[in-house]
């Protein structure tokens, strides 16, 4: 798919919030890229087009955040502090695929082979300044 430039974060969660509108129960997106590229920026408008309006904060330590009360759940992972597959398994994440919800999980390219294979792999680059590309599958 076509690369899509953003200028800023409210570009961003435009983007997100946008894109929301595509998705159906089940979906899962898997968000790669550096720090900062954007990731969360762009969750926080898949929140907002699903209807949640909760802050959305990146899991960090806790590994999932949940948002209810939307169109669909929106289920936010972030694999970044996760040090093994295994420990996403102990802690339940078949459980949440098997969800009708939508999952998004941050640096998901660090253990690609949890996911299913019908995973849209949503890829965040950083340019110079405020400048970041997104390609969305
Ligand atoms: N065009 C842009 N799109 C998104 N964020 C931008 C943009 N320009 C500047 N920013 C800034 O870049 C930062 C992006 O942070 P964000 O938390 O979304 O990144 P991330 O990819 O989730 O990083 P991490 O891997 O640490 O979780 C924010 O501080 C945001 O304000
Ligand atoms: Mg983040």
């Amino acid at each position: 798919m076509e690369p899509i430039i953003s200028n800023s974060p409210e570009q961003t969660f435009a983007l997100g919030r946008d894109y929301a509108a595509k998705l159906r129960a089940g979906d899962v997106l898997a968000l790669d890229g550096d720090l900062g590229a954007g990731k969360t920026q762009f969750i926080k408008g898949l929140a907002a087009g699903l209807g949640h309006t909760g802050e959305v904060t990146s899991p960090t330590f806790t590994l999932v955040h949940e948002y209810t009360g939307g169109k669909l759940p929106l289920y936010h992972f972030d694999f970044y502090r996760l040090e093994s597959a295994d420990e996403a398994l102990r802690f339940g994440l078949d459980d949440y695929l098997g969800e009708s919800a939508i999952l998004a999980i941050e640096w998901a390219g660090k253990f690609p082979a949890l996911l299913p294979a019908s995973t849209r792999w949503l890829r965040f680059r950083a340019g110079d300044g405020d400048q970041r590309t997104i390609e969305l599958s």
